[in-house]
């Protein structure tokens, strides 16, 4: 280390100019600079106070949290971010205009970047737990993107963190695939299997400073799972219960993936707690805190993933008990932990969550009212699109009982009805395989939408016309519309009809005439 320049956060910032491409590691807050980003932010408000344009174009390999997002959207350090953010000031940004925002396949980034797709990156800033005089610098806490990042940048500052374990880096698996079209496949048939090295090496004479810090990972707190995400939780295991017991899931288990957010925390503590399901892999981007106490239980065998999104206190026990965790996990760049044919190959059940789904299966994770970004879609297209079983997962409701999750026609969307199985609100689960599209839009309003919301769904769909899917243009946007002038999607629903908590069993009454049956098809279907 002592080869390299020692710099102060503020003197390496000054390495960083107005316009430039700036790659930071980080996927979730693990693993993301602590220092150097605040010192960017720091010195574009004092350029700004003077008049001086400083903005910068970040790159990073998901969201980050508040010691890079945050300090420099507050600071209007970023002109242009991709591929996904979860920053409450970063979001408002994009929103309004002030940030160029570009959403994409997490999978995707790296190979963007080593083709050049995204421009060129001038800097990289990357975490490390250390890195040595010839070149190989060993990751923390994420393994994202920064392996390409650390090959693409023309200039590298390493923060080395002292409070980051050197024992967690000896989980890192880094392999970058070569170029196509002499891509060999991706030799994985097992979620623990090891197929790269345990550090990223590069050329040392790029490294222009080295930032010393000691702060840990940032992480936000999930809220603890109420009513309806525990019963989301209960549908998503008898489900994979009925789905072992028929045999269309094997009988030892196929591995799990489980997306960000507090409705997967709470499926994937459901999932851990059911006698029904076996031990069982994890092959997914994020190891959030609910996976680590079933890997502390034994349900969970082991888990491939991205990151380690743990609390200080989990860090602490991995650490402490690094003998048992670390034969358990392993930490992959993005491009193998969302790699389409590795989630293929192994069989992922892939379970996400839908900010709304509509009537026939389209997703969106994205977008409200198909205008403002929330976070991004993520690895989500990743796992849905290729995995044995897609899930997505949300509470029928949202913002008490003014919006309906299941909607006619989603206003944005991420993952269209090809890429999307199961559907699973607190009132139910649609098992949308093998049904045509009216019959998925029957199943999902029967079993998934709030029962305030049926009958209007299922009156849209009955009077909405001939076509292979029934659409009325007049009316498709209705409870948005309603949403916005009104504020309420269905503003004439009393209130207390959501009492918080209440989950009412799917008790559907469909217009006489409409369906036949709990499955059949509409009267007037073909
Ligand atoms: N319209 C407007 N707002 C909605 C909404 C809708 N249809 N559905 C949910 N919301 C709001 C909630 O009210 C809540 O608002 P708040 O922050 O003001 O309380 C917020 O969205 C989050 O909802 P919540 O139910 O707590 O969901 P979550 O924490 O489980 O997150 C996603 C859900 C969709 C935002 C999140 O999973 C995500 O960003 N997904 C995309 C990326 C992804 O899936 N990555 C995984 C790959 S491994």
């Amino acid at each position: 280390m002592d080869a390299f320049p020692r710099m102060t956060p503020e003197e390496a910032a000054e390495l960083i100019h107005d316009g430039d491409l700036v790659a930071f590691s980080g996927f979730t807050p693990a693993g993301a600079p602590k220092a150097v980003p605040g010192a960017v932010a720091e010195r574009a408000s004092q350029l700004h106070t003077l008049g001086q344009p400083f903005q910068i174009r970040v790159l990073t390999g998901a969201s980050t949290g508040r010691t890079v997002d945050d300090v420099l959207a507050e600071a209007d350090a970023i002109s242009w971010r991709a591929p996904y953010q979860s920053s409450r000031p970063l979001r408002e940004r994009v929103n309004d205009g002030r940030v160029s925002f570009v959403d994409m396949h997490i999978s995707h980034l790296p190979q963007s970047v080593m083709f050049g797709f995204l421009g060129k990156i001038d800097v990289a800033v990357v975490e490390a737990a250390e890195v040595t005089s010839d070149g190989r610098v060993y990751l923390t806490t994420s393994i994202g993107a920064s392996p390409t990042f650390l090959h693409a940048a023309d200039k590298v500052i390493i923060e080395v963190n002292r409070q980051q374990s050197r024992q967690i880096s000896e989980m890192a698996d880094i392999m970058i695939p070569k170029p196509p079209p002499y891509r060999p496949a991706v030799d994985l048939d097992h979620p623990l299997q090891r197929i790269g090295k345990t550090y990223v090496r590069i050329d040392p004479e790029k490294i222009v400073a080295v930032v010393e810090t000691d702060i840990c990972d940032q992480l936000g707190e999930f809220t603890p799972p109420d009513a309806a995400s525990q019963a989301i939780a209960a549908h998503v295991v008898a489900f994979l219960h009925e789905e072992l017991a028929t045999g269309r899931v094997p009988r030892n288990f196929l591995p799990l993936q489980s997306g960000v957010g507090n409705v997967s925390n709470a499926v994937m503590h459901g999932i851990g707690a059911s006698p029904d399901i076996p031990d069982f892999f994890m092959y997914s981007e994020v190891l959030q805190s609910s996976a680590f106490e079933l890997l502390r239980s034994g349900r969970l065998r082991g888990a491939s993933t991205c990151a380690l999104t743990l609390s200080p206190a989990h860090m602490d026990e991995l650490v402490e008990q690094i003998d048992f965790y670390a034969p358990r996990l392993v930490l992959r760049p993005q491009e193998i932990s969302n790699n389409p044919a590795v989630i293929r190959q192994l069989g992922v059940i892939a379970m996400n969550t839908a900010l709304e789904v509509d009537i026939y299966g389209h997703v969106n994770s994205t977008h409200v009212c198909g205008r403002s970004m929330f976070n991004g879609i993520g690895g989500s297209g990743d796992f849905a699109r290729n995995a044995y079983l897609s899930i997505f997962v949300c509470p029928s409701i949202a913002k008490r009982g003014k919006i309906s999750t299941i909607v006619p026609m989603c206003t944005h969307v991420d993952h269209n009805e090809h890429s999307v199985e199961v559907v699973v609100t607190e009132h139910g689960l649609a098992d949308l395989r093998g049904l045509a599209p009216r019959q998925r839009a029957q199943r999902i309003i029967e079993c998934c939408a709030h029962p305030v919301y049926r009958d209007y769904l299922t009156a849209y769909l009955c009077d909405s016309g001939l076509g292979h899917i029934r659409h009325d243009l007049q009316r498709c946007f209705e409870l948005h519309r309603n949403l916005e002038e009104c504020g309420s999607m269905l503003p004439d629903a009393a209130p207390e009809l959501f009492t918080p908590g209440r989950i009412d069993q799917p008790t559907v009454s469909l217009p006489e005439g409409c369906f036949h049956g709990a499955n059949a098809m509409p009267a007037d279907a073909d």
